[in-house]
């Protein structure tokens, strides 16, 4: 088979050129890292879930009119998305102190923040990602004064609507980073959501258990991640839970 040629691989993803211009093949790999690429593991399943974890958030938040890089998921690795140009920022949404938020400021884990809080990190695996504010974004270019208050109100759309979405199904959203980019129509040029949803860059704690459900079950070496996955998508009601479904992996619903 003539296979698709490669326009990007990160850590997590391979981007291929898409069927027509304009459109890129996202693939989720098996591969998980931490401590920027520090730690390495290579976690079966992980991808697939992923994926379909990702094609369910973001085809909700097209329907709401959240405009995002997603068109639709082709196979069980795969989905179909616009090409966007990538602005390079991480942008993080905080709801409940964790990670590195509780220790920079010395915040006992799982203590809710006064309100949600977005933090930026400039997009650079040589520098290990290092955070910015709004006056290094605007001042060097990354992003225009226009075009940051579009990426904040985008990223506090996006936390509603999460933060809903798994509260109705037990789980607390802590925190979680998205990617933004611009996509160019015609003369216009709008911020879209790109990249995934996924546990991978969520923090997502089970309301009654307090158990990690997240890829922080990886970095600190807790185990059983691909289980917590799936039990994800089985509580958002994208996998069915079948008798054997830990030896026979996720088995489709739709
Ligand atoms: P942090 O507490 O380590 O700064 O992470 C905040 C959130 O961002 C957490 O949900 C994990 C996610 N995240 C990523 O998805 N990719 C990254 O490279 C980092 C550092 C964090």
């Amino acid at each position: 088979m003539n296979r698709r040629r490669k326009i990007y691989e990160g850590k997590a993803k391979i981007l291929f050129e898409g069927p027509e211009p304009g459109t890129l093949i996202q693939y989720f790999k098996d591969d998980a890292t931490a401590g920027n690429g520090a730690k390495h593991e290579v976690i079966d399943g992980k991808g697939v879930l992923n994926n379909r974890i990702s094609e369910f958030v973001f085809t909700k938040l097209n329907e709401l009119g959240i405009p995002t890089h997603f068109i639709r998921r082709v196979n069980m690795r795969e989905q179909l998305i616009k090409e966007v140009e990538i602005i390079p920022l991480e942008i993080i949404v905080r709801n409940v102190a964790a990670g590195s938020l509780a220790k920079r400021l010395g915040l006992e884990p799982g203590t809710r923040l006064p309100r949600s809080i977005i933090e930026f990190s400039y997009k650079d695996d040589a520098l290990g990602d290092p955070m910015v504010s709004e006056e290094h974004i605007t001042a060097f270019g990354w992003a225009t004064p226009a075009e940051l208050d579009d990426i904040m109100s985008l990223a506090v759309r996006v936390n509603d609507f999460l933060a809903g979405l798994f509260m109705g199904v037990g789980i607390q959203l802590v925190d979680f980073k998205i990617e933004v980019g611009r996509l160019f129509e015609g003369d216009l040029m709008r911020i879209v959501l790109a990249d995934e949803i996924s546990p991978d860059n969520c923090r997502l704690w089970d309301i009654k258990t307090r158990n990690k459900m997240d890829k922080d079950r990886f970095r600190e070496d807790l185990g059983g991640l691909v289980e917590s996955y799936r039990e994800v998508a089985q509580r958002l009601g994208i996998l069915v839970e079948t008798d054997n479904a830990l030896a026979t992996g996720p088995r489709l619903v739709q």
